[in-house]
């Protein structure tokens, strides 16, 4: 007799193989607490998610309007916080419209999914954050991928496109705005003009830029933030310390856009609206998120770059030069795990990215600046992240 206690023995065997399989190749994810760590691995860049504000924003939507949100946002899950949130995200971007999702992986999931289908080809950074390139096969819409920040290579895929016998007719592509393993900038400008000029969209996940770069928005500065032909995405996770997602829209078919998304976009409609409490959260931060917290954030991210540029074996491995997120190229899989490992015994938290997580296979430290950093102390924790390098790689 079949008991529901049994197992299925081919379902057991797999995942005992996958087991064994990442334990062989040093693979084993684990989900790291922050505890009390020098901190340069959260994404909390400026610091908000323990503001008091932001606090008893969230406190405050919590004894008005409960824990959860009760239901979908199209089906009656729809809080006075998000539209005000939706207004203030809106504002502090330059766009006209928003559009509050449960995460900024279900935003870009969502956004990608609505606009997918048969007739559209979506060309993908190759170095896209992993809910892009989810959302694009997800979507059903053919797609392809181009050098990093290869404007030439992204030219190539549209021209294709363009002179193909059945060429798709609606194209779209995808960057970050500051990438989330390299820390490096797209050029954004560069790329809403290539894609202008092919009739293409163009979306921008600003996950690692929303809060996080002077103006506030990567788009913002660099004059697109009213652009209709640009989409955006961004998370709420990250600069501003709460939780959620956004996308967010500017030019005059905004509000088309915007009902199109409420209308179609999967995760937007069958997923649970935000948290009152993380909406509420949000929309504080937003409002701490100043030009002055920004600066002090920017001038830590440039004393990483100096302190461990000034190293003879890290000059030339330090790869960003945009954000919060510093980048060191380590030699091998093995020597960036054994780094992180001796750092977190010493009290420091680095993130660690490795292939498969890395599409160019190659190893890296992740160093994450923080605004709250005292400069002394981040110097004295970057001395001892060069120090661990060079004894790991001895
Ligand atoms: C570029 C990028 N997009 C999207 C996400 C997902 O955001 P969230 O954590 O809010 O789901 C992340 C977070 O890791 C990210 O780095």
């Amino acid at each position: 007799m079949t008991t529901l206690a049994t197992t299925n023995p081919a379902w057991e065997r797999w995942l005992s193989t996958r087991s064994t399989v990442r334990a062989a190749r040093d693979m084993q994810r684990v989900d790291t607490s922050r505890e009390t760590l020098f901190d340069l691995a959260s994404n909390d860049y400026l610091g908000l998610g323990s503001h008091p504000q932001v606090r008893h924003g969230a406190i405050n939507a919590v004894c008005s309007a409960g824990a959860g949100a009760g239901a979908s946002r199209v089906a009656g899950g729809t809080w006075q916080v998000h539209r005000e949130l939706e207004a203030a995200l809106a504002g502090y971007t330059g766009r006209s419209q928003a559009l509050v999702f449960s995460s900024g992986y279900t935003a870009n999931l969502g956004v990608l999914g609505a606009l997918g289908g048969p007739g559209s080809l979506m060309l993908l950074d190759a170095h896209a954050h992993a809910s892009l390139i989810d959302g694009a096969k997800l979507s059903g819409a053919a797609v392809q991928y181009f050098e990093h920040n290869n404007l030439d290579a992204l030219r190539t895929l549209l021209a294709a496109n363009a002179t193909s016998a059945a060429p798709k007719p609606r194209v779209l592509v995808a960057a970050e705005s500051i990438y989330s393993v390299l820390g490096d900038a797209a050029p954004l400008r560069e790329l809403a003009v290539l894609c202008a000029q092919f009739d293409a969209l163009l979306l921008v996940d600003e996950a690692h830029s929303l809060a996080a770069v002077p103006g506030g928005s990567a788009l913002k500065s660099a004059g697109l933030a009213q652009a209709g032909h640009v989409l955006a995405t961004a998370t709420l996770s990250k600069a501003l310390g709460s939780q959620g997602g956004a996308v967010l829209l500017g030019g005059a078919g905004a509000p088309l856009w915007r009902e199109h998304l409420l209308n179609t976009a999967r995760t937007f409609i069958f997923d649970t609206a935000l948290a009152p409490a993380t909406a509420a959260a949000a929309h504080a931060a937003l409002d701490l998120a100043t030009e002055a917290r920004i600066g002090q954030l920017a001038a830590n991210a440039q004393l990483i770059r100096t302190v461990l540029g000034a190293q003879d074996q890290l000059a030339s491995r330090i790869q960003a030069d945009a954000g919060a997120v510093q980048s060191v190229l380590m030699q091998s899989a093995q020597q960036a795990v054994q780094a992180a490992a001796e750092l977190r015994e010493q009290g420091i938290a680095v993130s660690c990215f490795r292939p498969p997580s890395v599409p160019d296979g190659i190893s890296r430290l992740r160093l994450t600046a923080h605004a709250g950093h005292e400069q002394d102390e981040l110097a004295s924790a970057l001395a001892a992240v060069a120090r661990t390098i060079r004894k790991v790689e001895a």
